[in-house]
């Protein structure tokens, strides 16, 4: 499966069966988790038994109390914190979406109970729930591209691309309230318009933009 693909099969699932992730496939998320801590300075932890990391009552209502696994977000605490976890925290969600298993990315969660390790200098940020959903969620509600592109006169086939995969991505109450502006050099800005976790959500659909256009785009960070 490419990325593209696990992009098109991905969405928030919220309740879980109890099967418990493979030996196998936790090494496989662990060599991950490693390469993408590297990567964007970030200390994200797979936690295998979640416990009781999702026993707030919004949660409850919402079904997440069912994931039996969590991976926690954390990294150096600095102003580009949240985007650098949205943008290899979804490649995470990806690389997992892959392997036949779902995530929900979730800001609501009981931080006292995550058995995480947050070193001095660090922060966690949010949590995603891990597991084999009872189903596998289905797709959100979207804007157009009309509605969230900047741009003047044409643009090319890959930023449409991008554009499209950008659309796809997971955002805090599916509030997709971001901007891609495409530059007369052709560079690419991505704008955040606010609201909770926006900037982990610019991080979100700065990867997904990436993987739909096949380039990197002039990263904050
Ligand atoms: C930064 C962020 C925080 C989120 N927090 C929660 C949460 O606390 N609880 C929850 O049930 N879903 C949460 N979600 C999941 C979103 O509601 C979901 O991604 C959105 O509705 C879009 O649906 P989709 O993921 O199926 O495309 C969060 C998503 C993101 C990106």
């Amino acid at each position: 499966m490419s990325y593209i693909d696990a992009i098109k099969e991905r969405h928030a699932v919220r309740n879980y069966l109890s099967k418990k992730i493979e030996e196998s496939k936790v090494v496989k998320i662990q060599e991950k988790i490693e390469e993408l801590n590297e990567k964007g300075n970030l200390h994200m932890q797979l936690i295998e038994d979640a416990g009781k990391t999702y026993n707030k009552l919004l949660n409850k209502v919402m079904g997440l109390g069912s994931a039996p696994s969590v991976i926690a977000c954390i990294g150096k605490d600095d102003e580009t914190l949240e985007e650098r976890i949205g943008y290899y925290g979804e490649e995470l969600v990806l690389f997992i979406q892959e392997l036949g298993l779902n995530t929900c990315w979730a800001g609501t969660f009981n931080k006292m109970n995550i058995r995480a390790e947050v070193k001095e200098g660090e922060k966690l940020v949010i949590s995603i729930a891990v597991g084999y959903g009872a189903d596998h969620g289905k797709p959100h509600k979207s804007k157009t591209p009309e509605q969230v592109i900047i741009a003047k006169g044409d643009r090319p086939y890959w930023f449409n691309m991008g554009v499209e995969m950008a659309l796809l991505a997971p955002t805090a109450i599916n509030q997709q309230k971001f901007q891609i502006r495409l530059n007369e050099d052709k560079s690419v800005d991505f704008v955040d318009k606010g609201g909770p976790f926006s900037k982990v959500d610019l991080g979100i659909v700065r990867r997904h933009f990436e993987i739909g256009a096949e380039r990197e785009t002039a990263k904050p960070f």
